[in-house]
């Protein structure tokens, strides 16, 4: 069985910087054709000088795969239009992160006040950037996501141009709010598809499978499996795969963040497979994304067969998602 996949993308994608940069972009710029590039570096990417600096660091250390970095700004309350209207050519998204809900977020948002952001996403809507949004509350941890659906609605109904990403849903909640409005779409993970809290904290820990928002019940991943393996336009693949040292996860105080980004696509045709949609594999996995993002990524064929392999213990350091289990699908070819 075989399965040929035309462009992939991954629009949620954290690459870090310096040695990390290094070490793991070509896990993703081999087998995906582009990916969007989260901005929370420390410090974030806050200026047009950083994203063009940043961007020529991922592209070297790419080392002449085929791959575009599609950049993204970290959202700041002091961004003007003009500001905006300057960065736009270098960027294909604004990511907006409430400050202090995940891995070097302290510089996000402190409270979503619409009015006093109004200027800031009528600009964007007016120059079609779309809005990422990292949609979790500091509440209790099972509710975060469901308790910012209501920020959600507001910015979706007072902003109906603009193009807002509800990054890695976790909920079935997210999954129907997502009907309600034209203009919000919505970014699923790897590990949010297949695992749920009790693969990270039913049984021994599981730091690996740590991450935010955190995996949740059996309910929310069916509603997520069906939205992804089923089509539907609103959605597109994400990973977060987002790489920490093994010894900032096998510690107390583990960082949040779980490394998928060389096992995605096998572990995403082994899921299509089981349930017997592995044609839609290529909405999920790249149409969806150019339809929403208005992109065109470069050519690139990723050619899948069902056949194991066993995931490598670690990577430069960095211990992946259900490392040294088995899949039942690898890559074979790219071209
Ligand atoms: C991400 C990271 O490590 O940068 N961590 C995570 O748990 N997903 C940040 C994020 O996307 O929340
Ligand atoms: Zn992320």
């Amino acid at each position: 069985m075989k399965l040929t996949l035309n462009s992939p993308l991954d629009m949620h994608l954290h690459l870090r910087d310096g040695k990390m940069l290094d070490d793991i972009a070509k896990y993703s710029a081999k087998s995906f054709a582009g990916a969007l590039i989260m901005p929370n570096l420390i410090p974030p990417v806050t200026t047009i000088k950083a994203i063009i600096e940043y961007k020529e660091r991922i592209l070297k250390a790419c080392n002449g795969e085929i791959f575009t970095p599609y950049m993204s700004l970290f959202f700041k309350e002091s961004y003007t239009p003009e500001f905006l209207r300057d960065a736009k050519p270098f960027i294909s998204a604004v990511k907006l992160y409430p400050s202090g809900v995940t891995t070097n977020s302290e510089g996000g948002v402190s409270s979503i006040d619409i009015k006093k952001l109004a200027h800031i996403f009528e600009a964007m809507s007016e120059l079609g950037i779309p809005l990422c949004v990292h949609g979790e509350t500091d509440g209790f941890v099972m509710d975060r996501e469901k308790e910012f659906s209501a920020v959600y609605e507001s910015i979706a109904s007072a902003f109906p141009k603009l193009t807002i990403i509800m990054e890695h849903i976790t909920t079935k909640e997210s999954a129907e709010l997502l009907k309600k409005y034209d203009n919000l779409y919505a970014t699923i993970t790897l590990h949010h598809l297949l695992i749920t809290l009790d693969d990270v904290a039913g049984g021994l820990l599981n730091p690996h499978l740590f991450c935010k928002p955190i995996a949740k019940t059996y309910k929310d991943r069916e509603a997520l499996v069906q939205i992804a393996i089923n089509a539907d336009k609103k959605v597109m693949f994400g990973s977060d795969s987002a790489p920490h040292l093994a010894s900032k996860k096998e510690c107390c105080g583990c960082a949040a963040g779980i490394f998928t980004a060389p096992i995605a696509l096998s572990a995403l045709a082994e899921l299509f497979e089981k349930h017997n949609k592995l044609t839609n594999l290529q909405a999920f996995a790249s149409d969806n994304a150019r339809n929403i993002y208005n992109i065109t990524p470069p050519k690139k064929e990723v050619v899948l067969r069902k056949k194991e392999q066993t995931i490598p213990k670690e990577f430069e350091g960095v211990v992946p998602m259900f490392a040294e289990k088995r899949l039942t699908w690898s890559i074979e070819q790219i071209y």
